[in-house]
């Protein structure tokens, strides 16, 4: 189908890459919105790998996504300065307040959450990253406040 071709088109596009595997996996997920398991044998094909092979990367990465995600994406960051702020409250908060774990999806498809590993914000921990906007000291009732906006 059209998205064979596409996946098909990335993968030839990058292939020639120095080390092509992870950027074609990027532009998939970016351009496609997750790397789904059937994207992975066109790729494997595309670049003489085996299917394992492929497979293997694109679960060992937490960047890759294998569903499609939310209409809202959520990260939040749980590296080593966020920590020290409390990141690992407002993770365990979020969780909670959504009824998912990270990188999953509620059920009504409207929220994916994620967690990151240092969003660049590290004196205004913690951090977190709504639909690609950044947000910073963010407490339980902001993170709830933000997800109202989101919704
Ligand atoms: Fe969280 Fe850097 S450690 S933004």
């Amino acid at each position: 189908g059209e998205r064979v071709e596409r996946v098909r088109a990335i993968a030839t596009g990058l292939r020639d890459l120095r080390g092509p595997l992870l950027p074609i996996l990027h532009a998939v997920q970016r351009e496609l919105g997750h790397v789904d398991a059937q994207d992975v044998p066109v790729i494997a094909d595309a670049l003489n790998l085996a299917v394992a092979e492929v497979h293997g990367v694109a679960t060992f990465y937490r960047d890759f996504r294998s569903a499609p995600g939310g209409r809202t994406t959520v990260r939040i960051c749980q590296a080593e300065a966020c920590r020290a702020v409390g990141a690992e409250a407002l993770g365990a908060h979020a969780r909670r307040r959504l009824g998912v774990g990270f990188g999953e999806t509620t059920s009504d498809g409207a929220v994916t959450l994620d967690e990151v590993f240092c969003l660049g914000n590290c004196a205004l921990g913690p951090a977190a990253q709504v639909d690609g906007r950044l947000h910073g000291r963010v407490t339980p009732a902001r993170f709830d406040a933000l997800l109202g906006e989101a919704r």
